[in-house]
């Protein structure tokens, strides 16, 4: 868990919500099976479930009218059980699978409309992968093995073993170039992996599971890795992963899937704060609120001019645990400052509250608007037209709810090619 995201969060520096989208996915459909195109084309095929169009068509919607945009600069992650669909959507994204229907564009260029040349372009040079198992060459030095995608580009040796060399050291292998693979820990040899898909200085990082495979602490290092590049060139990410945690961690918006379909679309703060059905419920109940959420869930406005202008400081993106913490060693509220300004204040019992998952869980409608807009997010979530404040369990009741025993998300019946 990020817990103290507040020095640097993971994609401030660059993401701006007006900047032109690096990928524009429009009802994006994936279908496997006998006379596939006809789903999508057909509103009462494309709205059955998965076992229902399984047993009347023969068919799988592994992607089933997905709709997203991502923006340049932020890490967008997509989650999801096994079998519901990441693979394939990023998959769709570079064409190394060929969509249904729907449509995708890279900073505005059609890429179902690309011919060979410029698919291999766009592989190549502006969107590279980096695979779960490495797919690294055996016979190659690590050296050789990073410079492997600048030789493709047709880059001279010299230079792209200089170039090489600097990705190197910039994933932190620096005297390992000269070892083959099979010398590698596998943490070392997804580093590679990495550098590989770095080298060729690519506009976006697609990232299918890659840590899946590494032990917990070598995972944990492997995403510090992530969000370290990330805050250092704020280079843009899709990153898929089945493990809620590290969506959590990398992502500055995450798109839920669940059987080919996009449930919710958010921020983690929107995910976790305000669930839109209850399978995300389900899914993100034993996070630790206080963790994900900010202040601006617990604030309150000022209840006199001496009240907004005493107390602690914090950002309007601190979290409520770095809130709490501020709380405590003041023994009074805080105040929420933006660019000077007072913007509200959090209490203990608020604070409390948000921990205890009595506030900061909104209704459907408010998670109808957060999955669209975070700007209406924001405002549900300050008070003016938010859901209604519903009847308060004491704060130990409220805890004792929390902490009861959860069933896990039914898992979709079908396991992943
Ligand atoms: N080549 C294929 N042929 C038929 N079905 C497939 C194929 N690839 C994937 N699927 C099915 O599509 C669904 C989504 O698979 P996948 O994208 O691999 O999911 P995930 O990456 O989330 O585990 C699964 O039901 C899987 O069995
Ligand atoms: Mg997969």
């Amino acid at each position: 868990m990020s817990t103290t995201t507040s020095a640097t969060p993971p994609g401030t520096p660059e993401v701006t919500e007006s900047a032109a989208p690096v990928f524009s996915v429009d009802g994006l459909w994936k279908v496997f099976g006998p006379k596939a195109a006809r789903i999508p084309a057909d509103p009462e095929l494309a709205a059955l479930s998965p076992a229902e169009l399984r047993s009347r068509t023969g068919c799988t919607a592994a992607v089933a009218d997905v709709s997203f945009d991502v923006r340049k600069g932020e890490v967008f992650v997509v989650m999801g059980l096994s079998g519901s669909g990441k693979s394939t959507l990023v998959r769709c994204l570079t064409r190394l699978i060929e969509p249904t229907a729907g449509s995708i564009a890279i900073d505005g260029e059609d890429v179902r409309a690309m011919d060979k040349s410029r698919l291999r372009e766009l592989r190549r040079h502006r969107a590279a992968m980096v695979f779960q198992h490495f797919g690294l060459l055996p016979h190659r030095t690590v050296l050789d093995n990073v410079a492997y995608g600048l030789e493709v580009q047709g880059m001279g040796r010299a230079e792209r073993r200089e170039r090489a060399a600097a990705i190197v050291a910039k994933v932190g292998l620096e005297g390992l170039e000269h070892r083959r693979p099979g010398q590698l820990s596998g943490g070392q040899r997804q580093r590679v992996g990495l550098a590989r898909a770095l080298a060729v200085d690519p506009e976006v990082l697609l990232f299918d599971e890659p840590f899946s495979a590494l032990d917990p602490l070598i995972r944990r290092d492997m995403q510090e890795e992530v969000v370290r590049l990330h805050r250092e060139e704020g280079r843009t990410m899709v990153f898929i992963t089945h493990d809620l945690q590290e969506a959590l961690k990398l992502g500055d918006r995450i798109a839920l899937m669940r059987d080919g379909r996009v449930v919710q679309l958010g921020t983690p703060e929107e995910i976790v704060g305000s669930p839109a059905d209850d399978y995300v419920r389900e899914f993100v109940r034993d996070v630790p609120r206080e963790q994900v959420l900010s202040v601006r869930t617990a604030m309150r406005p000022a209840s006199s001019a001496d009240e907004a202008g005493t107390g602690p400081a914090l950002r309007p993106d601190a979290t409520v645990s770095e809130a709490i913490e501020a709380v405590a060693r003041a023994g009074s509220p805080a105040r929420v400052m933006d660019d000077g300004r007072c913007l509200g204040v959090v209490d203990a019992d608020a604070l409390l509250s948000v921990v205890a998952g009595t506030t900061g869980t909104a209704d459907a409608a408010a998670a109808e608007a957060t999955t669209g807009s975070p700007a209406a997010a924001g405002a549900a979530r300050a008070g003016d037209g938010g859901p209604p404040t519903r009847a308060r369990p004491s704060v130990g009741e409220a805890l004792a709810q929390r902490r009861k025993p959860t069933t896990p998300p039914p898992a979709t019946s079908e396991e992943p090619a």
